[in-house]
């Protein structure tokens, strides 16, 4: 269970993340949505113990975050991983996909290399990256698959959870619906728990349990996915729905998708 207590961050007089509280239980799903500059991204750093909070705490099945230097951030990190937007960065330009992906394995494990190349050829297959670009540079290759094999890099030490920070923003819509029928099909493979981040409230319903709106550092509302529709929603919550034109769109626009997918023979 990920457990957020009265989470809050300042910097200098600005407050960036305003008493939240969150509760995640083993493999469920969380999407958390907000326009841009509500403090998403802030919140996924707290959750990796990239940032420390100001004030509040943050758990996962019992073990608080590390905040010292002292602090055992390698145990951390084998429990929850981070996927984030900033794609560019995400994976060294000078390492093959096959190096970047097995990375984690040479810092956090004692595999031989064989055995290191093996897991990162599996965990290319389940993400869906063709085996022939794991010899490939991170900039030959698309965005859609750029972004799995980050996944497949975040996903190599077999964390509990799996932060992603607007992962699909980027991608065509195509692609969007590739990478999001992949998290659905890796959370019930994996049990994997799943904080999905993203500023497209029309992308959420189908992949998490329960959506929490942000705005200003602040929640919005806290609601099971399939009460997105209900009339009891926010007017702030019902202004994003609106904004994303989804209300009556998305099932229609989804089969249309994958009508378009099986169609298509766009490699992935
Ligand atoms: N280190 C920092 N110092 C000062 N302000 C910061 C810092 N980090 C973030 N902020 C501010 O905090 C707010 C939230 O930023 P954050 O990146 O978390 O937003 P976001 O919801 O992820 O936005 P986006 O959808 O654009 O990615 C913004 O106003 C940002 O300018
Ligand atoms: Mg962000």
């Amino acid at each position: 269970m990920l457990e957020i207590n009265q989470l809050s961050k300042s910097v200098g007089e600005k407050i960036i993340l305003d008493k939240l509280e969150i509760r995640l239980p083993i493999g469920r799903s969380l999407a958390v949505v907000g326009e841009s500059g509500s403090g998403k991204s802030t919140l996924a750093k707290m959750i990796m113990a990239l940032a420390r909070p100001t004030s509040g705490s943050i758990s996962f099945n019992g073990v608080v975050a590390p905040q010292h230097k002292t602090s055992d951030f390698k145990a951390w990190y084998r429990q929850i991983q981070l996927v984030f937007q900033n794609t560019a960065a995400s994976l060294d330009p000078r390492m093959t996909i096959m190096q970047s992906i097995e990375e984690p394995l040479r810092y956090f494990t004692k595999l031989e290399k064989s055995d290191r190349k093996q897991r990162a050829a599996e965990y290319a297959d389940l993400v869906g990256l063709p085996s022939m670009l794991l010899t490939s540079l991170p900039n030959q290759l698309s965005g859609g698959q750029y972004q799995r094999a980050c996944i497949a890099k975040a996903l190599i030490l077999k964390p509990k959870l799996l932060v992603c920070d607007e992962i699909v923003s980027n991608l065509d819509v195509i692609h969007q619906y590739k990478i999001i029928k992949l998290l659905q099909k890796l959370r019930e493979e994996q049990k994997l728990s799943l904080v999905f981040i993203t500023h497209d409230l029309s992308l959420v319903s189908r992949l998490s349990d329960q959506i929490m709106v942000m705005k200003n550092g602040r929640m919005v509302e806290l609601f099971n996915s399939e009460a997105l529709h209900s009339e009891d929603r926010h007017p702030y919550t019902r202004s994003l729905l609106e904004t994303a034109k989804l209300i009556g769109r998305r099932n229609e626009e989804d089969s249309h998708i994958a009508d378009m997918v099986k169609k298509t023979t766009i490699s992935i």
